[in-house]
C-alpha cells in the first residue's frame, strides 16, 4: 500500500492492522443454515437482541411520517414525532390484532388502526377509541398503547433493538461510528433501493461479502480493476472489515501490464481522468487517482480532507453484525442487509441500498446525481431473484447462493470448510454463537 496522507490527524479511520485473534480452524456445522431449530436459536437469542437498521432517517424526514418493515415474524412501525425523533412501535393494534400500517409508508398526524378506528398518536398512547362507554373493563392507555421499541440514530440511519434492556446503540456499534464517521453517511443521498427474495439462509449471502476468494473465479472483470490479494482482514469485537485496493489490478495475473485495461480505463473516465494522458506505469495509477483527486477535490466538489489517500481509492468494507455489510468508497456507500425469512431457513431478503454523497460543487462523480437538492429518493423495488439485474457483480454473486443452500442440504455435505481468507466468516459465527451460547447470551 502507498504511504498514508492524513491532512486532519484528529479524525481520521485507523488504517492499522487489529491484531488476530485466534478463531481456531474446525468446520462451521451446516446447520446453522438448514436447521429451523438453529434459526429458532438465532431469534430468540440474537435478532431479538441485537441493533438492526430499520430506515434511512431521509426516508421519514417530515412529523408524521412513517415506514413499516420486517425483521422475522415482526412488522415495525418507525414514525417521525412532533418532537423530531424518530421512535419505532410493534406494528400491532391492541385491539384485535390488526397491524396499524399496512402500506410501506406514508404520512398521517395519528396513527389510526383500519378496522375499528383505535388512534394512536406519534408517541404511540392510545388516544381515542370508538364507543369507549363499551369496555366494561375500561381501555387503560398505559396497557394498550402501542408498543415501543428501542430506537436510535447513527449514520443517518434508524435502529431499532427488541431488547427493551439492550445496550445503547452506540456501545454495540463499537469502533464503527470512529472508523467511518468520516464519511458522513448522513449527509449520502439515497439512489437505490431494492429488495431481493433469494432462495437461501441469510448467513449464506452475508458469507458471500464477506471474502474475496471468489473474486478470482466469478468476477474475472475485477482482476482488472482491484487487487483481490494484499487485502488487510481486520477482525473486532463483533464486527469487521477488510480493506480493498480499488483502481489497480490482481498480482494473480501474474505480469506487469503495460497498458492501462479497459476496465480501469473506464474508471478513471468516470472520476474526469484521461486515461490517455497517464504515461506512468499501470501499478502506478491507484496513487495517481489518490493525487488527482486530492488536487481535484474542489472541482469535484467533494471534502476529502478527513480521508487518507487509500481512502481516496480503496473500498474500505465493513461488517457490522449481523446483518450489515457497507462497502465503502470515498463517494459512496453500497449497502447489503439480509434479512431472515419467517419461516424457512432455505430463504431470506436481500436488501441493496446505494448512497451518494452530493457534491457541493462542480460535476457529480455520482452518476445518479440530479442537481444541487441532490437526487430524489428512490422507489423501493421488491423483487424475486432474477427478476431484475443488480448490475454484473452482484448477479455473478447471486447465481451461487441458491445451489450453495441446495448443497448445505445434502446428507453428504458437513459444514463450512474456511480458509485464512475467509476467515471473516469464521468472525461472524464466532460473533453468533456468543449470541445463541457464549458470552452475550446472557444478556437481558
Ligand atoms: Fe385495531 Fe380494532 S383491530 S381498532
Amino acid at each position: 500500500m502507498v504511504a498514508i496522507t492524513r491532512v486532519k490527524e484528529s479524525v481520521y479511520t485507523p488504517a492499522e492492522k487489529a491484531p488476530e485473534p485466534n478463531l481456531g480452524s474446525e468446520i462451521i456445522p451446516k446447520e446453522r443454515y438448514i436447521s429451523k431449530d438453529f434459526m429458532q436459536l438465532e431469534w430468540d437469542r440474537m435478532w431479538t437482541k441485537v441493533w438492526l437498521i430499520g430506515c434511512r432517517e431521509q426516508e421519514i424526514p417530515e412529523t408524521g411520517d412513517y415506514l413499516t418493515t420486517e425483521i422475522g415474524n415482526e412488522s415495525l412501525l418507525i414514525v417521525r414525532g412532533e418532537d423530531g425523533k424518530a421512535r419505532t412501535f410493534y406494528n400491532v393494534c391492541n385491539h384485535r390484532g390488526n397491524q396499524v400500517k399496512f402500506d410501506e409508508c406514508g404520512n398521517s398526524r395519528t396513527l389510526q388502526c383500519a378496522y375499528h378506528f383505535w388512534e394512536y398518536d406519534l408517541t404511540g398512547k392510545l388516544i381515542s377509541v370508538p364507543d369507549e362507554q363499551d369496555f366494561t373493563q375500561g381501555c387503560p392507555k398505559d396497557q394498550l398503547s402501542l408498543k415501543a421499541v428501542k430506537t436510535d440514530t447513527w449514520g443517518g440511519f434508524v435502529w431499532f433493538n427488541l431488547n427493551p434492556d439492550a445496550e445503547p446503540l452506540m456501545d454495540y456499534l463499537g469502533m464503527v461510528p470512529q472508523h467511518l464517521n468520516p464519511y458522513h453517511f448522513e449527509n449520502m443521498a439515497m439512489v437505490m433501493n431494492v429488495t431481493v427474495d433469494w432462495d437461501c439462509n441469510w448467513k449464506t449471502s452475508v458469507d458471500a461479502f464477506n471474502e474475496v476468494y471468489h473474486v478470482q473465479c466469478i468476477h474475472p472483470e475485477l482482476s482488472y480493476t482491484i487487487d483481490d490479494v494484499d487485502i488487510q482482514i481486520d477482525l473486532y469485537e463483533r464486527h469487521n472489515r477488510y480493506l480493498v485496493p480499488f483502481k489497480t489490478y490482481s498480482p494473480r495475473l501474474g505480469e506487469d501490464l503495460q497498458e492501462v485495461p479497459e476496465g480501469l480505463a473506464d474508471e478513471l473516465r468516470a472520476i474526469g481522468m484521461n486515461p490517455d494522458e497517464f504515461h506512468g506505469r499501470v501499478p502506478e495509477i491507484r496513487r495517481a487517482v489518490q493525487e488527482y483527486k486530492r488536487a481535484n477535490a474542489e472541482t469535484i466538489g467533494i471534502d476529502y480532507s478527513e480521508f487518507n489517500d487509500d481512502q481516496l481509492s480503496d473500498d474500505y468494507h465493513y461488517f457490522i453484525f449481523p446483518n450489515i455489510t457497507m462497502n465503502v468508497m470515498a463517494e459512496s456507500m453500497m449497502m447489503f442487509r439480509q434479512r431472515p425469512h419467517e419461516t424457512d431457513p432455505n430463504k431470506m431478503y436481500y436488501d441493496v441500498t446505494m448512497y451518494v454523497t452530493v457534491p457541493k460543487t462542480g460535476k457529480a462523480i455520482a452518476a445518479n446525481f440530479m442537481g444541487d437538492a441532490g437526487p430524489p429518493l428512490p422507489d423501493h423495488e421488491h423483487v424475486k431473484h432474477g427478476e431484475r439485474s443488480l448490475g454484473l457483480v452482484l448477479d455473478q454473486d447471486s447465481v451461487n447462493l441458491p445451489h450453495v443452500q441446495k448443497g448445505m442440504n445434502s446428507s453428504a455435505y458437513k459444514g463450512l470448510w474456511i480458509s485464512g481468507q475467509e476467515r471473516r466468516i469464521r468472525h461472524m459465527h464466532k460473533t453468533l454463537m456468543d449470541y445463541i451460547n457464549g458470552e452475550y447470551a446472557n444478556d437481558a
